[in-house]
């Protein structure tokens, strides 16, 4: 199908990633269940997309059909002008669990996808190695994951998505599991590779402060079955200040629309 229609937005940018009348449905018990209905979303080029909503509202079932892991029941996804229908490169995920190859070093672990397309060993350390100064990690090359902190690790799997220069990078809750610390100083340091970067980023969390500290657009979603009710531009400039009126005022409306929800 041509879909030139669909390849720009409204201010003539590009669009990465287009969700068509999305629904979701799970056989549970013998009986369907409805995770995520009608989402209507359009990712543009560059941009940091953050999708907030309650336990259960379908955000990782999204977040998966992005990555083609999984499929809409109803409605399309489209890459550009592509349908997804698989996973690819051009996708790169980042989970929320620690997800790195327990017996591959640190190196080893972000030059993987880079063997796997079949890159010579001098190349692929040498791009593996500019991503892991990138993430600040340059004397733990030849550690094992078990020597590494929950950020550290976090932060190689970012390293290991972004060696494979995806167009857009999908993230479920990937600092969930850190102290409140080390969750802000990554958040930055996402923001700043993002920025140096020019990634299309999708970010699921549950952290309302998170979404607006990170996000060009935060979509929140109901409880499930999960639609998007209400989309917010964070037009604040970056790196974010927490304190001030207007991150405060977003977070306490953003939060009361969720606590509607729960
Ligand atoms: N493979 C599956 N089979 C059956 N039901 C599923 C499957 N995957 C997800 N679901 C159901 O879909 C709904 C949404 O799940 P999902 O994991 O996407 O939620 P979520 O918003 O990511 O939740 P959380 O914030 O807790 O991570 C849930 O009710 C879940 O039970
Ligand atoms: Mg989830």
């Amino acid at each position: 199908m041509c879909r030139l229609s669909f390849q720009q937005n409204r201010e003539g940018g590009e669009l990465v990633i287009t969700l068509e009348n999305i629904t979701k449905s799970f056989i549970q018990e013998e009986k369907e269940h409805t995770s995520l209905q009608n989402i209507n979303l359009n990712v543009n080029k560059g941009e940091f997309l953050c999708i907030v909503g309650p336990s259960g509202c379908g955000k990782t079932t999204l977040l998966r059909m992005i990555a083609g892991l999984d499929f809409p029941t109803n409605g399309r996804i489209f890459e550009g002008e592509t349908e997804i229908s698989c996973p690819s490169r051009e996708r790169g995920y980042v989970f929320q669990q620690y997800s790195l190859f327990p017996w591959r070093n640190v190196l080893d672990n972000i030059a993987f996808g880079l063997e796997v397309k079949g890159l010579e060993e001098k190349e692929r350390y040498q791009k593996a190695r500019k991503y892991l100064k990138m993430v600040g990690l340059s004397q733990y090359e030849s550690s094992s994951p078990k020597e590494l902190s929950g950020g550290m690790k976090q932060r190689v799997a970012i390293a290991r998505s972004l060696v494979n220069d995806p167009q857009v990078l999908l993230m479920d809750e990937p600092f969930s599991a850190l102290d409140v610390q080390t969750r802000h100083k990554l958040q930055e340091e996402l923001v700043r590779i993002w920025s140096e970067e020019q990634k299309t980023i999708i970010f699921v969390t549950h952290n309302v402060d998170e979404a607006i500290f990170l996000a060009d657009r935060v979509v929140v979603l109901s409880h499930g079955p999960g639609k998007i009710i209400k989309t917010f531009n964070i037009n604040l400039n970056r790196i974010r200040d927490r304190s001030t009126p207007e991150f405060l005022n977003l977070k306490k409306e953003i939060t009361s629309l969720l606590e509607i929800e729960l």
